[in-house]
């Protein structure tokens, strides 16, 4: 299964470097030049910086980290399964959260929702993601399906887990430009840091998705554990 014949540790690493790198530029772009984060607050703009921070460290980063860990962790099958399991279900979570955050900013600041590209695939994003997490669920872990329909569905969920992430990477690069694009039409410097900040940020997030990438189809750092061909 593996495409790249070298060993997955130096791209995963490079991918973790990347995905702290990722956390602290949402972070300081959210807190120190947007104002913070809220779930509840007068000035609603702290109710909208909720999405892209949950966005980035649920659907991406951890969602990124769900899809490395069969080529990262030497331990046994079982375990990464859980833990790939686990992981992906703490990214959908806090996607859902994530995407709940925008709606909210948009119906109480009385903006119209779901007008952009960007929110029309990042409804498909969502369902698809869930779709793909309860399908592994029952076929995968509990109750399980017959070997025959597992092995068959194998490549299938390596397939479409890869095409939904990537279209969640592209969509949250969409997301930084359109957000970008926004508050310059009010008046922020289109070559000030905030705007380096925020293309740098999604500079970042798609090398991030890369490095998953780039890492899924290398070699496990376990010699002996081809993790795709026994499920
Ligand atoms: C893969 C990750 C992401 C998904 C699935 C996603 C999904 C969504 C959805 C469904 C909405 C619609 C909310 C509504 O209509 O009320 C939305 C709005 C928005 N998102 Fe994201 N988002 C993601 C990442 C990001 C990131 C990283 C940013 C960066 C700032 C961002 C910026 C925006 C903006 C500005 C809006 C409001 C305008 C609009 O509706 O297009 N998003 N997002």
């Amino acid at each position: 299964m593996a495409l790249i014949g070298l060993k997955a540790t130096p791209f995963a690493a490079v991918a973790q470097l990347l995905a702290v790198t990722g956390v602290v530029l949402v972070l300081v772009w959210c807190i120190s030049f947007m104002g913070g984060l809220a779930w509840e607050a007068t000035n609603k703009s702290l109710i909208f910086n909720l999405h892209p921070v949950l966005m980035l460290i649920g659907l991406i980063i951890i969602g990124g980290e769900a899809i490395i860990t069969y080529k990262t962790l030497p331990l046994n099958k079982e375990t990464k399964k859980v833990i790939h399991m686990v992981l992906h279900a703490i990214a959908l979570i806090l996607g859902i959260i994530g995407v709940y955050a925008a709606f909210k900013y948009h119906n109480e600041s009385s903006i119209a929702n779901l007008y952009s590209l960007h929110s029309w695939l990042g409804i498909c994003i969502i369902v698809l993601y869930g779709i793909q997490w309860i399908y592994g669920f029952v076929i995968f872990f509990y109750p399980g399906g017959p070997s025959t329909l597992r092995s068959d569905s194998l490549p299938w969920h390596v397939l479409f887990g890869l095409f939904v992430y990537i279209l969640a990477v592209a969509n949250a690069a969409l997301g930084f430009l359109e957000k970008l694009t926004f508050l310059e039409n009010s008046g922020l410097a289109k070559f000030g840091s905030e705007a380096i900040l925020v293309n740098f940020t999604a500079v970042v997030t798609v090398l991030f998705g890369t490095f998953v990438i780039v890492t899924v189809l290398s070699q496990p750092v376990i010699e002996d554990d081809y993790s795709y061909s026994a499920i």
